[in-house]
């Protein structure tokens, strides 16, 4: 059986980290408002030469890197993003040019802070039913481009960066059972008007601002991630008394908590990153993951469940053997 092996990991950040103090010298905001109600104590926000195609490219060095292989091995590459370099082509084939690699498959995927479950959930598809070998399944953004910067209630949230992992098609019978073992994706688009960009090229022509009414994702964000976890560990044939590691998209620490207690998981087995990252989408999830297998805590044959949810609504979980 061919299962798709997490081999490496990496991630990117802009060099420019901002501080909530900072911010309050912006908006009317304070830190003690941003902690209390976020556990976001710092983001890093992207100069005007970072792109998401260069952090994702910076992350997909290093997690070619934790791999051990050259770039010419890839023949797949899936970026998950909400914030391109242009509208088309995909920033995928930018990551591509720049790491020198002469042919592969390559494009984008679109959903949001969901995008990289996406991305992993097509990569392991196409890995599985042997379209590919080796991909590099990437979650990237500048998410700092799409804020209103006068908008207290969304700009104190979001932050940029990239996370890359490599995934390998390896026999399960030489790996351990690692790999991925389930996941499971879901899309409402009843919810567009509670997370939203309000511009796009076929609308307004315009790149446009993030627009989100904060509370009533909150309401459907622990729902929805409490239950896609619980069916993806089902599809797994394993319970969260199986789960080393649950590795979150990174929107609230309250969020985090909220959830892990509705699994009945004590916070010490969910990553943490929210504080450092605040919410950078599509990359919050592989940026947490990368933290976690560079610090040790995630060691090779843990059972970790990536989730996520974002605009759209989307949502999806991931149960990996690492
Ligand atoms: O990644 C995609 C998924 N996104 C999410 O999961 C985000 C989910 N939502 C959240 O994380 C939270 O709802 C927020 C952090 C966005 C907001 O927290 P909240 O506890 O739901 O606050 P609220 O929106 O109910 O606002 C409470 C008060 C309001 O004042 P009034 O109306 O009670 O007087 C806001 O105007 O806090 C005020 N407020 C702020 N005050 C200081 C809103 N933003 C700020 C701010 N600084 N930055």
């Amino acid at each position: 059986m061919i299962r798709s092996v997490i081999t490496g990991t990496g991630s990117a950040l802009p060099a420019h980290r901002v501080s909530n103090a900072e911010l309050a010298k912006r908006v009317d905001t304070s830190d003690d408002w941003i902690v209390e109600r976020t556990g976001i104590r710092f983001r890093h926000i992207a100069s005007p030469d970072e792109t998401t195609g260069t952090l994702a490219t910076d992350a997909s060095r290093a997690a070619l890197a934790a791999a051990g292989i050259e770039a010419q091995a890839i023949d797949l590459i899936v970026l998950a993003t909400a914030t391109p370099d242009q509208t088309f082509p995909a920033t995928a084939t930018k990551v591509q040019a720049a790491l020198g690699i002469d042919d592969c498959v390559a494009f984008d995927v679109a959903a949001v802070c969901s995008g990289f479950l996406y991305a992993v959930q097509v990569a392991d598809s196409m890995l599985r039913s042997g379209a590919a070998k080796r991909a590099l399944v990437i979650g990237a953004e500048t998410f700092s481009r799409l804020l209103d910067w006068e908008d207290r209630t969304t700009c104190v949230l979001f932050g940029d960066g990239a996370g890359a992992i490599v995934l390998e098609a390896q026999d399960s019978a030489d790996d351990g059972g690692r790999g991925i073992l389930a996941s499971k994706l879901h899309a409402d688009g009843r919810h567009n008007e509670l997370l939203y960009v309000d511009g796009g090229p076929s609308t307004t022509g315009t790149v446009g601002k993030l627009r989100m009414k904060g509370r009533e994702v909150f309401r459907h964000a622990v729902v929805n991630l409490a239950a896609v976890m619980e069916e993806s560990l089902g599809l797994a044939g394993l319970t969260s008394a199986d789960v080393d590691w649950v590795v979150p998209h990174q929107a609230n620490a309250r969020i985090l908590d909220a959830t892990a207690r509705k699994l009945g998981l004590p916070a010490e087995k969910v990553v943490m990153t929210v504080d450092r990252h605040a919410n950078t989408s599509a990359a919050s999830v592989p940026l947490a993951l990368d933290a976690a297998v560079r610090d040790g805590r995630i060691k090779a044959g843990h059972v970790i469940v990536l989730e996520a949810m974002g605009g759209g609504f989307t949502w999806g979980a991931a149960v990996v053997r690492f």
